[in-house]
């Protein structure tokens, strides 16, 4: 595998890690109105959504063409269920903007048939030509997506069993460790290393371990996120309490 560099920012603020995301997708969008782009969700994307629906007003961003591809979903889960990622998704970002609904695509997480679920979501990505820009946070167990430690690297969108560090990480957004969802599925480590450009934000001191790892020399299926080095066009952005802890090896 041939090895890249990849771009490291660190910024003040977990604004400022919004802010600079922001402004290089909207730079993508101008450049090309029907982009591809893969979302994810979690607290760190609340303020980046927050910042590009304030953008998007701002600067009249046309969504209108864009096609997003969500990375995950919780087993079992409808899309009407309030505690489903689609439902934060809407909340959070689509019904803010002119996105059409029909260039929202999503992992059903109560499809019975999950196999061909997933298989028709890969499909459905090569179909678009793939993924232009796939936004990742990162787990505070270095998972991306739902890829929990141990996913290969060659991963494709799949069902997973989610560890017990993200149940309790994920049971804010529930009313008890007890019902947040034992399985997910998830685009897959290969599927998010086929996009062509990946912007991957950590705030907070939850994640410099996560971060740490990820950028250590060592690349191992125990940090999934540690793969993403050997992506031709990376940007990590952290804020300043993610790098307080990290002496840079590169
Ligand atoms: C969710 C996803 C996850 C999150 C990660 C960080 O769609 O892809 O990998 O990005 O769990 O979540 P927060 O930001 O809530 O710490």
């Amino acid at each position: 595998m041939a090895k890249h560099d990849f771009k490291f920012l660190v910024v003040s603020s977990q604004n400022a890690v919004s802010k600079e995301a922001v402004e290089i997708l909207c730079r993508q969008i101008k450049k090309k109105p029907n982009l591809v782009l893969g979302l994810a969700t979690g607290t760190t994307m609340k303020p980046f959504y927050k910042e590009l629906i304030k953008h998007c007003k701002r600067c009249k961003l046309d969504f209108s063409k864009v096609k997003t591809f969500n990375l995950d979903e919780y087993s079992g889960l409808s899309e009407g269920d309030k505690h489903s990622l689609r439902h934060f998704m809407e909340n959070n970002f689509f019904k803010h903007v002119n996105i059409s609904k029909k260039n929202i695509y999503f992992l059903h997480g109560d499809r019975r048939n999950y196999r061909k679920e997933c298989s028709d979501y890969e499909k459905r990505i090569k179909s678009f030509g793939g993924i232009d820009i796939q936004v990742l946070g990162i787990g505070v167990n270095g998972h991306i997506g739902f890829n929990e430690p141990g996913s290969s690297f060659k991963s494709r969108t799949r069902r997973v069993k989610l560890s017990s560090k993200t149940r309790k990480s994920n049971s804010e957004d529930f009313p008890s460790l007890s019902s947040v969802p034992k399985y997910a599925l998830t685009v897959g480590i290969g599927t998010i290393m086929d996009s062509r450009k990946i912007l991957l934000l950590a705030v907070g001191d939850k994640k410099s371990w996560a971060v740490k790892k990820a950028l250590s020399k060592k690349i191992s299926t125990k940090v999934p996120a540690s793969i993403l080095r050997r992506h031709k066009d990376i940007e990590f952005i952290i804020d300043s309490r993610v790098a307080s802890d990290i002496k840079l090896l590169m």
